[in-house]
């Protein structure tokens, strides 16, 4: 039985989701811990692609059990086409798919207030992905939020819409100068999705707990990354939820004392999607050639990623903030071809080193990346297996991320299928 957390270490799209997937394998219980539809997990098997945005990435394994937290928004509509979709492809989520009665519901007027105050900050936009988060986790705050035991009771539901409607229209109209919207139709397009995520809604803390009782074992999938959390990330420039650790105990109900590993996923560069810092991002031509042979487009909207050097300046920051045991790297095939790699060790800020990530923008915005710079490979790896097989020069850039971050490296991604994966660390698949 082990218990694992994954956390994304960067800004998100780390390719968390082919880990889940992998790493599935050995556990009974693949739990989600917060996020929403914002995030989009890619897994690729014998060739055919699948993306989550809600339902955790083990769903793919027939026989294992799968967790919406209650530290997630729920859009029921996504969700229903999800595992309409699914079905589709023949796998069955019935019986094993659960939801959290504490999760909020992303309501219509999340999704259009998301896009209305993007559109008033002007010049300031976050760049979010237009699917409801940050106003959502607003009204969690707020109190003033419906969670998913409110959508499946249709009397407190009616009472909850009611009231939350009115306020919502009225700053829409008076605002924002929208169209209101109409109580009777989200009434009753609710109500139905209510009725069909009935089944799966559940005390999911109380199911978790209990199957580690047991001697179950839980993945915790975690979306987006830690440069992306409301409280450790590039604020404002963020997402409204904690991707980082503390958020997969929060967002599920589990005590830290259930945790057996915490392991984080870094791509072998740094990307970024939507608007804030990126301090190690590659001039234009390099940005464009990367973004090409890794496929750097957003998998919820489609949005071309910046993309930059690793920055271990971040990577030192999310060990520490997550007490990571070790790292998996991602996307080491995407340098194949370049005559030389560069590795962020530290940031100078008036003239002194700096190895954590500061707090403050201001700050950042001053400081200067260092780079060590390595040759490139220049040959496809995607096909090896091994770490020995490696080319010395690939293994020098692995080494190097290793010592100076001094953490252990668990596994190594070339590839998006699942077995294009060297695996350092045999006790996780
Ligand atoms: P929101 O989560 O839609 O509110 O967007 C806030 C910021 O987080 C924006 O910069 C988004 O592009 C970014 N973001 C949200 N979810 C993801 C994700 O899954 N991957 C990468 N960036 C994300």
């Amino acid at each position: 039985m082990t218990n694992i957390i994954i956390v994304g270490t960067q800004f998100g799209d780390e390719g968390k989701g082919k880990f889940i997937d992998l790493l599935a394998k050995r556990a009974d219980y693949i739990a989600r811990y917060q996020g929403g539809a914002n995030a989009g997990h890619t897994i690729v098997i014998n060739g055919e692609q699948f993306i989550f945005h809600l339902i955790p990435s083990g769903i793919l394994h027939k026989k294992k059990k799968c967790v919406i937290g209650n530290g997630l928004v729920v859009d029921p509509q996504t969700l229903l086409e999800e595992i309409e979709n699914l079905k589709k492809r023949g796998i069955s989520v019935e019986g094993r798919l659960f939801i959290s009665e504490n999760a909020h519901i992303v309501m219509p007027y999340h999704k259009l207030l998301d896009r209305v105050s993007e559109l008033a900050r002007k010049g300031k936009k976050i760049g979010t992905t237009g699917r409801g988060i940050g106003p959502c986790y607003t009204d969690k705050i707020a109190r003033t939020g419906i969670r998913v035991a409110d959508l499946i009771d249709e009397k407190t539901f009616q009472k909850k819409l009611k009231k939350i409607l009115d306020e919502k229209n009225q700053l829409l109209r008076k605002i924002y100068h929208q169209k209101e919207f109409s109580y009777r139709k989200i009434l009753t397009e609710y109500s139905s999705y209510g009725r069909k995520i009935k089944r799966y809604v559940t005390n999911t803390s109380l199911l978790i707990n209990r199957a580690m009782d047991k001697g179950k074992s839980v993945l915790f999938e975690g979306a987006q990354g830690t440069f992306l959390d409301i409280d450790w990330g590039t604020y404002p420039y963020v997402t409204s939820s904690h991707p980082v650790v503390g958020g997969a105990l929060t967002g599920l109900g589990v005590g830290p004392t259930r945790i057996d590993r915490v392991i984080g996923v870094a791509k072998v560069y740094t990307t970024r999607v939507g608007e804030g810092p990126l301090p190690t991002e590659f001039p234009k031509r390099l940005g464009e050639r990367v973004r090409e042979k890794g496929k750097e487009y957003g998998a919820t909207t489609g949005r071309p990623r910046r993309c930059g050097w690793i920055d271990l300046v971040l990577l030192r920051s999310a060990i520490q903030i997550n007490g990571l045991d070790s790292l998996i790297l991602t996307k080491l095939d995407v340098f194949d071809k370049l005559e030389e790699i560069k590795i962020c060790t530290h940031y100078r800020y008036r003239g002194k080193r700096m190895d954590y990530f500061p707090n403050s923008l201001k700050v950042l915005s001053q400081c200067q990346p260092q780079y060590e710079v390595l040759k490139g490979w220049q040959e496809s790896i995607s096909g090896i297996e091994s770490y020995k097989k490696l080319p010395p020069t690939a293994k020098k850039y692995v080494k190097r991320i290793k010592k100076l971050l001094g953490i252990k490296i668990a596994l190594i991604s070339v590839g998006p299928q699942r077995d294009q994966t060297i695996i350092l660390d045999k006790t996780l698949c």
